[in-house]
């Protein structure tokens, strides 16, 4: 129920131990004014802080303002506890289009290559801008996002969005890993907060000479909206499961070793085993922050469940991390039979928001 802190060096939401409960929502900018989307940020940056204090949206909250107005926080979330919620925002390859910032764009941005099997539904891809809220209550998360939504009116305007359920990797060694839809824990070699600054600086944030200045202490976030044909993997032998991923199913022992954190040995494992072939040693030593989390968006009207993996992903550069690990993935492995890319996002993550005077994106704008 605690909160978790709104200001500092990165935005958090990233390194936070990951939550149960994700709202990610992206935008459009629906307005060519930029005073108008700089004043929305600052406003955002200010109702975010609130909200993640366990605070009302506005200065008057739900009930306490003039009857004959729309309240400025809407209400769902009164009585309840801040719920560990981050906010985190990103801006997407778009929004460098307008508002005169194509010189400000970070090469890291250029867009993201067509992988093979990919079956990307551009209606529920890109966008100007992105929220991930992340919360241990559904309700705080949903809330966080509406309200950010109902500020932005004449601004943005929703161009998807995505609940998503039961958080897929552990990013603190404090959290036991949980599992995916496919019944595999989930997360075990993941970049984590106790990893410490050196390794999170190589892997993790934007550095001072990687550029430009504005990103520095930023991070890329890569979304994909991964479908799992699951009736298919349910009539799948357990020992095939197994191969596919390269480690047990009950432990999470990875091939040949008897415990989850034991050190793979890649050998071990067929060439085409998921573990072995997004390994860093397999990717020019690529890691990747994975904080993706589980869907099911009903059913599909042909008898199956609409359900998946929604891949969130933070990185220092995509094009040097995502990009080579999805490659060798789409390549080779076994896993592509049993799931389909839907949707597709790239996007730039600015540094954390200094203190009450500052904003998200202000170094940008
Ligand atoms: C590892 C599942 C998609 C990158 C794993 C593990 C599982 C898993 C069970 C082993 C435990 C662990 O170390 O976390 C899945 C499922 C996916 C999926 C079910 C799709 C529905 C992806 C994608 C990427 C990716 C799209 C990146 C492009 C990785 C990496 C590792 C990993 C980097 C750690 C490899 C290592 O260092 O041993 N995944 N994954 N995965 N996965 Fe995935």
């Amino acid at each position: 129920g605690d909160a978790v802190e709104f200001y500092g060096a990165h935005q958090a939401g990233i390194t936070t131990p990951a939550q149960d409960r994700l709202h990610f929502v992206a935008f459009d900018v629906i307005t060519d004014d930029r005073a108008k989307l700089v004043q929305m940020l600052r406003d955002w940056t200010a109702a975010a802080a609130r909200m993640t204090a366990g605070r009302d949206a506005g200065l008057l909250g739900a009930v306490e303002g003039q009857p004959e107005a729309p309240p400025d926080d809407t209400g769902e979330a009164l009585g309840l506890p801040p719920s560990a919620l981050t906010i985190t925002v990103g801006f997407g390859p778009s929004l460098f289009a307008k508002f005169g910032l194509a010189d400000r764009k970070p090469k890291a941005m250029a867009d993201l290559p067509r992988f093979p099997g990919d079956t990307i539904k551009p209606e529920i891809s890109g966008g100007d801008l992105c929220i991930q809220a992340c919360a241990n209550d559904p309700q705080v998360a949903v809330h966080a996002v509406r309200n950010l939504a109902r500020i932005g009116f004449g601004v943005v305007s929703v161009r998807y969005s995505q609940l998503g359920f039961g958080r897929t990797s552990s990013t603190s060694t404090a959290q036991a890993t949980p599992r995916n839809l496919m019944g595999f824990k989930d997360g075990t070699r993941n970049l984590k907060l106790e990893d410490g600054a050196e390794l999170l600086d190589k892997h993790l944030w934007v550095q001072p000479d990687d550029g430009p200045q504005w990103m520095v202490g930023g991070s890329y976030l890569v979304s994909r909206r991964i479908r799992m044909i699951i009736e298919t993997w349910d009539r799948t032998p357990l020992a095939e499961q197994e191969t596919i991923f390269g480690r047990t199913k009950g432990e999470g022992a990875p091939m040949g070793k008897a415990k989850e954190f034991d050190e793979p040995d890649l050998s071990l494992m067929p060439e085409e085993a998921h573990v072995r072939l997004a390994h860093p040693s397999s990717n020019g030593d690529a890691r990747l922050l994975r904080r993706g989390y589980n869907f099911v968006d009903g059913s599909d009207g042909l008898g199956r469940l609409d359900a998946g993996l929604f891949f969130l992903a933070y990185q220092r550069d995509p094009h040097k991390q995502f990009v080579p690990v999805q490659r060798s993935l789409a390549r080779a492995d076994v896993l592509n039979e049993y799931i389909r890319h839907t949707s597709s996002g790239l996007w730039a993550v600015p540094p954390g928001v200094k203190g009450p005077e500052d904003f998200w994106g202000s170094a940008l704008f």
